[in-house]
């Protein structure tokens, strides 16, 4: 049976780091440290620079991972790019990370697709590079999740709520193809309900009107503050995320016969801590099952679950033969869960 394997991991974040304390005196924030710890877990974030791109952060956690999947970069067959902040409207950022990798310049001009699911990416990615694995038509898939948020958060104190929670980096597996048994992704379970697309939100323009943006006299566009900027019912995300969150843990354990005590380490998407301490307490499971790093990197979506995977191999405490189970929720409303034998 051929399976599909995490062969590799690799996690990049800039190297500025935004302490909750900086949101204050250097963007003039109306806030506390003591209240985005008290809400969220979040204790600082890494900002890229000016002139540093989505593709940029992308490249280096693509790069580590490649090197730990142990496969040259012409070994890949395909390049899926999950991100909230791409570089361009279009092209997709998957295209500018394959030239960035060098591959248009060694022919390679492998197929590269973007996935537009927001915190939900990485699971819909890994779902999607693991059936091009199992069905044998790739051996190996470069799957990245990456961010630069602080390009588009408004740092004032009208964007607090939003501005407090995110941060930039990348995330990066590869998905091999593998014969042995006993390991590979066992199944991913995936949900949406778009009637919520309007409560977490980044509009920037509407497209039924015309211009799709308004102009000034000199033909300049002019976005509202309401359509730069991200919205978001906070109250309404953190309801919808623990059911959904819950829901779909227990949906894909249970599909696979798994209870909870089988489940050796939990990698969930990182929101907000406190939506993860409600699941975990909820599930019952002990807190040493569980990884997280939003109190250093704040909310970076897409980047999140391979970021969390990284940390945990390279630390040890994620380990050869132990069944993961990660799970996330975010804009759309999106979700995702997924089992995976190490
Ligand atoms: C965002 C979140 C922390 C806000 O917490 P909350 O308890 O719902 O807070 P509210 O939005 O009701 O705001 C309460 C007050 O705090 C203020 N506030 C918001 N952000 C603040 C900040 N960073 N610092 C200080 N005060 C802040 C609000 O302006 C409001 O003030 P008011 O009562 O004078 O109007 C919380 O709703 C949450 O985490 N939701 C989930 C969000 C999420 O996970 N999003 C990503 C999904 S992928």
């Amino acid at each position: 049976m051929r399976n599909a394997i995490i062969s590799g991991t690799g996690f990049y974040a800039p190297p500025r780091v935004v302490t909750n304390d900086h949101l204050k005196s250097q963007y003039g924030i109306d806030t506390t440290h003591e209240w985005i710890v008290q809400r969220t877990g979040i204790e600082e974030r890494h900002f890229a620079d000016a002139g540093v791109a989505c593709s940029d952060l992308a490249l280096k956690a693509a790069e580590q991972a490649i090197s730990n999947a142990g496969i040259a970069k012409g070994d890949l067959d395909l390049i899926i790019f999950c991100t909230l902040s791409p570089d361009y409207h279009f092209p997709g950022t998957g295209v500018v990370l394959q030239q960035k990798l060098g591959l248009c310049d060694m022919g390679k001009f492998i197929p590269a697709l973007d996935i537009r699911n927001q915190c939900s990416g990485f699971l819909y990615g890994l779902s999607t590079a693991t059936s091009f694995v199992r069905s044998g038509t790739y051996n190996n898939v470069l799957l990245v999740g990456a961010e630069v948020h602080s390009a588009a958060l408004d740092l004032s104190t009208r964007g607090r709520t939003v501005a407090s929670l995110f941060g930039d980096g990348a995330g990066a597996v590869v998905v091999s193809a593998s014969e042995a048994g006993g390991r590979g992704v066992r199944r991913v379970h995936l949900g949406a309900d778009g009637r919520f697309a309007d409560i977490l939100c980044q509009k920037i323009w509407d497209i039924s009107q015309r211009p799709f943006i308004p102009q000034d006299a000199a033909g300049i566009g002019q976005v509202q503050p309401e359509m730069m900027w991200a919205r978001m019912d906070g109250k309404q995300v953190f309801r919808h995320a623990v059911e959904r969150m819950i829901g779909s843990l227990m949906e894909v354990a249970g599909q696979e016969q798994l209870t909870l005590d089988d489940i050796d380490l939990f990698v969930f998407h990182q929101a907000n801590l406190r939506i993860n301490q409600y699941v975990q307490q909820h599930l019952g499971a002990p807190e040493s099952k569980f990884v997280s790093n939003i109190q250093r990197y704040g909310n970076t979506t897409a980047a999140t679950i391979p970021s969390l995977l990284h940390e945990a191999t390279m630390s040890g405490k994620l380990k050869r033969g132990m069944t993961v189970a990660t799970v996330a929720f975010g804009s759309g409303f999106t979700w995702g869960a997924a089992i995976i034998d190490w």
